[in-house]
């Protein structure tokens, strides 16, 4: 694994111009924020050594480097999700090579169900923690020391200061947020009505299908991480309907300016 991680970092290091310290994971149809990025290089998955191809509709699948506002960004549009048949070494085996480039602060977004009763559709929720509830462990198996610790503390998995951040921003903005935990699941079938209630038991606002893992790979990295999920459907009882891709992706697409304006701003203060 360490050799791979190091032919995709030099491989990517020939081809990126600049050095930036600032990764970011854009989640299903959240490609709106690349729009923002200048001076770009782009790059397909399909080029990169050693990543693995995604293939999910509403997926670009690229990489995108360039500056948002005045820093260097690391974009990847499209992620690698657990239910389209990746293990999870291959889930995140680009949050490995980001550190390899020497990735210092991750930034995520995604499309997530609310569970919290408080939640509306389109709200952005910024993510405060997580529960993995993922059958594979991204982490199992032999731990090499030189990408992170055996047990890795998980006490602050989404930077509390960026969280802090953020916050102030959508408030200056006049941009709704509203704050909790994402649960982590594989999908990729929607949840029963029983499901939800089960992830609202357990102590979550929100459900999705990604981020967990790569968040769990940053956290062992020592790659600090901020999260945000646009709430595109409600599981909560009496509101539950019946949830489309396309639906998930239009809601999406309608928030996603203001999503990318927090980001645009978090990493240029
Ligand atoms: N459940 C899981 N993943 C999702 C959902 C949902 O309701 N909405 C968007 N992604």
């Amino acid at each position: 694994m360490l050799l791979k991680i190091q032919e995709t970092a030099d491989f990517l290091r020939a081809k990126i111009p600049s050095e930036p310290k600032t990764a970011i994971i854009l989640g299903t149809g959240l490609g709106n924020l690349v729009t923002q990025i200048t001076d770009k290089t782009e790059i397909p998955y399909e080029i990169i050594p050693n990543f693995p191809v995604s293939t999910v509709e509403g997926h670009s699948g690229k990489l995108i480097i360039g500056k948002l506002g005045n820093v260097d960004v690391l974009a990847m549009q499209g992620r690698f999700h657990y239910y389209e048949g990746y293990d999870m070494k291959a889930v995140t085996f680009p949050v490995r090579v980001m550190k390899a480039l020497g990735i210092e602060t991750l930034l995520v977004s995604n499309a997530s169900g609310g569970v919290n009763p408080d939640f509306e559709i389109g709200d952005l929720m910024i993510i405060t923690d997580h529960i993995n509830l993922f059958p594979e462990h991204p982490l199992r198996g032999k731990n090499f020391s030189e990408l992170g610790p055996r047990f890795p503390d998980m006490s602050e998995a989404y930077s509390k200061e960026l969280i802090a951040k953020a916050k102030r921003i959508a408030a200056e903005n006049n941009i709704r947020v509203v704050e909790g935990v994402y649960v982590g699941t594989t999908g990729p079938t929607f949840e029963t009505p029983a499901e939800y209630r089960y992830f609202r038991n357990i102590g979550a606002d929100a459900v999705g299908m990604s981020t967990v893992p790569e968040v769990i790979v940053a956290n062992h990295a020592g790659i600090k991480c901020f999260g945000i999920s646009i709430v595109t459907d409600l599981g909560v009882p009496g509101k539950i309907i019946e949830v489309t891709h396309e639906e998930v992706q239009e809601i999406g697409n309608s928030v996603q300016p203001l999503m990318t304006l927090i980001m645009k701003e978090l990493i240029n203060q």
